[in-house]
């Protein structure tokens, strides 16, 4: 009968992955090592993808299935903290806490084995890569099949920005749609002593910048969230010399459907406007991403009432959406589930960055918290599983 986890083992198993991180779709030495795992623990590990895999814990009674998932990729950022244990591989670095998440569910494993006696129903275990990079590894695991039998899905992701022994979720949209755009405006060249006789790409395409700003302020309903901002601007070679093209880039996020589409439309027909108007062309290349995270009331209700019996009544923070955006959010549109902010934030252990910050680190002890809430959750909506 295996036996409980304790933070000692969470650690190290974090802390191996924080050493040897690997960049979205290239999680092999990541895979391997949760396999052996889980093979070690007699589990038998399904692989439909090249990196990733899931793995089911059937109980000794007919139930319901819960899908539990972590995702285990890794960022292209050089790590900037002292730690002991800090990337051991230049330019990439675990700096979401993906490598927590990863030995959060490996720590679910162990729990519900010790307590498959008296399981009614199956767990299924998500090791999902490439959860950084669209089109990300969520929609690979659904097609290959790791939704197929499941009754609902839960999934956490660890935040700094609350304190360890905290949790928040919202029920409904609590992430937003993010997509990104490629803007190439090209004009025509030239001597920038003579003005006349070019199309300025560059002027035109600071225009742009600014006209889109009009999007959200003027044409997207004041009560719906969004966002268009634009990242990079590259244009011209030299101080006299007028630049013939324009590359920018940038990125959407919205909650509806109908303002994802509103804006899209609005800057393409912006942008070509004001290239017509000016004698340049456009193009446009908008490239939707992941769309809006959205819980489902009832187990984000679930998700609630375990964090309240794990970290106690004050455990539990009111949320309010954020415009970042997650894949977990295909799995929502698959199948009744909810996605946790589980928070790791502690100036003592220096985890006082944001995710995707070089100096990231989490609070080691939000790991424990995090297998109980999630085996928690799940005992419930095994109990008790979302209807349709
Ligand atoms: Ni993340």
């Amino acid at each position: 009968m295996p036996q409980h986890v304790d933070l000692e083992e969470l650690r190290s198993w974090r802390r191996h992955l924080h050493q040897h991180p690997e960049l979205s779709f290239e999680e092999h030495e990541t895979t391997a090592y949760i396999e052996g795992y889980l093979r070690s623990l007699g589990l038998e590990p399904v692989r439909k993808t090249e990196t990733g895999l899931w793995a089911d814990i059937q109980g000794a009674h007919p139930g319901p299935t819960v899908a539990i998932r972590a995702d285990i990729d890794a960022l292209p950022i050089e790590e900037q903290t002292d730690l002991p244990f800090r990337s051991q591989k230049p330019g990439v670095m675990h700096a979401c806490g993906h490598d927590g998440h990863t030995s959060i569910l490996m720590g679910v494993a162990r729990e519900f084995l010790a307590r498959r006696q008296d399981l009614k129903g199956r767990i299924r275990l998500l090791f999902q890569p490439a959860e950084e990079t669209p089109p990300g590894g969520a929609q690979l695991l659904i097609q290959a099949g790791a939704l197929e039998g499941v009754d609902a899905v839960i999934g956490l992701h660890l935040i700094p920005a609350f304190p360890t022994g905290k949790a928040s979720i919202v029920a409904g949209p609590m992430m937003a749609a993010s997509d990104r755009f490629v803007l190439e405006v090209v004009g025509k060249g030239g001597h920038g002593a003579s003005p006349h006789e070019t199309v300025d790409a560059l002027a035109i395409a600071a225009q742009m910048v600014t006209a889109a700003q009009q999007v959200v302020s003027r044409q997207v309903d004041p009560l719906e969230p969004a966002v268009v901002t634009f990242g990079t601007f590259h244009a011209g070679s030299n101080f006299n010399i007028i630049a013939q093209e324009a590359r920018l880039t940038g990125t959407v996020r919205t909650f509806s459907e109908g303002t994802r589409q509103l804006i899209e439309g609005s800057l393409e027909r912006i942008f070509q406007g004001m290239a017509q108007a000016y004698g340049a062309k456009v193009r446009l290349d908008y490239r939707r991403g992941y769309p809006a995270l959205v819980n489902h009331p009832y187990v984000t209700d679930v998700f609630i009432e375990a964090v309240k019996e794990i970290l106690g009544p004050e455990g539990y923070i009111p949320g309010r959406p954020v415009m970042g955006g997650e894949d977990f959010a295909y799995y929502l549109q698959q199948k009744p589930g909810a996605f946790l902010f589980l928070g790791c934030g502690n100036p003592a252990e220096g985890a006082i960055y944001p995710n995707h910050h070089p100096s990231f680190t989490i609070d080691e002890k939000a790991l424990p918290l995090g297998v109980d809430v999630l085996v928690r959750t799940a005992e419930k909506l095994l109990a008790h599983p979302p209807r349709g």
